[in-house]
């Protein structure tokens, strides 16, 4: 029996991995969240690890909020970058793998063609930069260790998808940025990748996004088409919408290490989209 422990459980990817993993022998899940295990807390941690001497472990805690990272900065590195670096010293110390998740967020956008895993990250916010340092104390202390960079990620959670249906509910027009480049990302795609190279001795950095590319706009266009709502989207441009916190205007990864190692190939993300609409009744 391999146990995997899962942190922060109840977010979009920690409920996605126990969907998928749910009839699957031979594992066995730990689940926690902050109430059960504060990644943020090293001895925890290391008697977590230590108690249950898990095959991997699998840190889906972040701390995800764009803007609220560059108001609350010391939480965002407590929980983003420590919580990473514990975890990855107690994998090391019990011979476990790590998967860990990260982000397009660590690029700065200004690149023209899709990032490749050996592009330099640089990063241009907070929340940004504390994810950038997590993938540094990975690969510092842990040797078994997958990192995986998602973009626009949507589960069972709060998301964009989710955001655009409730506008639906009572707004006939909404303003969405058109500007801002990336790839829609199901959980239940993530979980996929995962799977493919969890019990490989592929460690290394891999992108991991669902195929082609949109912008925010056409993103919004197609959930609204998908469920068959009347709104119109206005297009806007990053500086006509004016949100504080900078966001890439490239986020779109290539999954270059993914296809070298012949691991998971994602699907494209209008039938990733397609699939978790069905599932939410559209
Ligand atoms: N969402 C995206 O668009 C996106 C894009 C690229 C990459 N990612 C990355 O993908 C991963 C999964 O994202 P997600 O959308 O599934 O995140 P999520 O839904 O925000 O879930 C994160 C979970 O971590 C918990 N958590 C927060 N602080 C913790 C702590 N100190 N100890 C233990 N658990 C803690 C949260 O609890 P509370 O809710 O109570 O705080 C929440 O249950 C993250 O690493 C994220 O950075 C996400």
């Amino acid at each position: 029996m391999k146990k995997i422990i899962i942190t922060g459980c109840n977010g979009q990817l920690g409920r996605e991995l126990n969907r998928f993993y749910a009839d699957k022998r031979g594992l066995e899940f730990i689940n926690t969240d902050v109430g059960e295990l504060d990644i943020t807390d090293i001895d925890a941690v290391m008697e977590l690890a230590n108690g249950e001497k898990p095959y991997a472990i699998i840190n889906c805690a972040a701390y995800t909020a764009v803007d609220a990272c560059e108001e609350n900065k010391d939480v965002a590195f407590k929980v983003n970058t420590l919580g990473a670096r514990n975890l990855a010293i107690a994998a090391e110390s019990v011979d476990a793998r790590l998967v860990h998740i990260s982000t397009d967020y660590i690029f700065d956008g200004t690149k023209s063609t899709p990032y490749m895993e050996y592009d330099i990250p640089n990063p241009k916010t907070v929340y940004g930069i504390t994810k950038s340092r997590a993938e540094d104390f990975v690969r510092q202390f842990s040797r078994k260790y997958f990192i995986l960079r998602t973009a626009w990620l949507y589960g069972d959670g709060k998301n964009f998808v989710k955001t655009m249906l409730r506008l639906a509910e009572d707004h006939r027009e909404v303003r969405v940025v058109s500007d801002q480049f990336g790839t829609p990302t199901s959980a239940a795609e993530l979980v996929k990748a995962i799977d493919s190279i969890i019990f490989t001795n592929n460690y290394g950095t891999y992108h991991a996004t669902c195929a082609g590319r949109c912008s925010w706009a056409d993103f919004a266009e197609e959930i609204f088409r998908l469920a068959g709502k009347d709104v119109k989207v206005i297009r806007v441009s990053t500086d006509e919408y004016g949100v504080a916190t900078p966001r890439p205007l490239n986020s779109v990864l290539d999954n270059y290490m993914l296809r070298m190692i012949g691991a998971y190939e994602f699907i494209d993300w209008h039938d990733a989209l397609a699939a978790y609409m069905k599932e939410l009744g559209y």
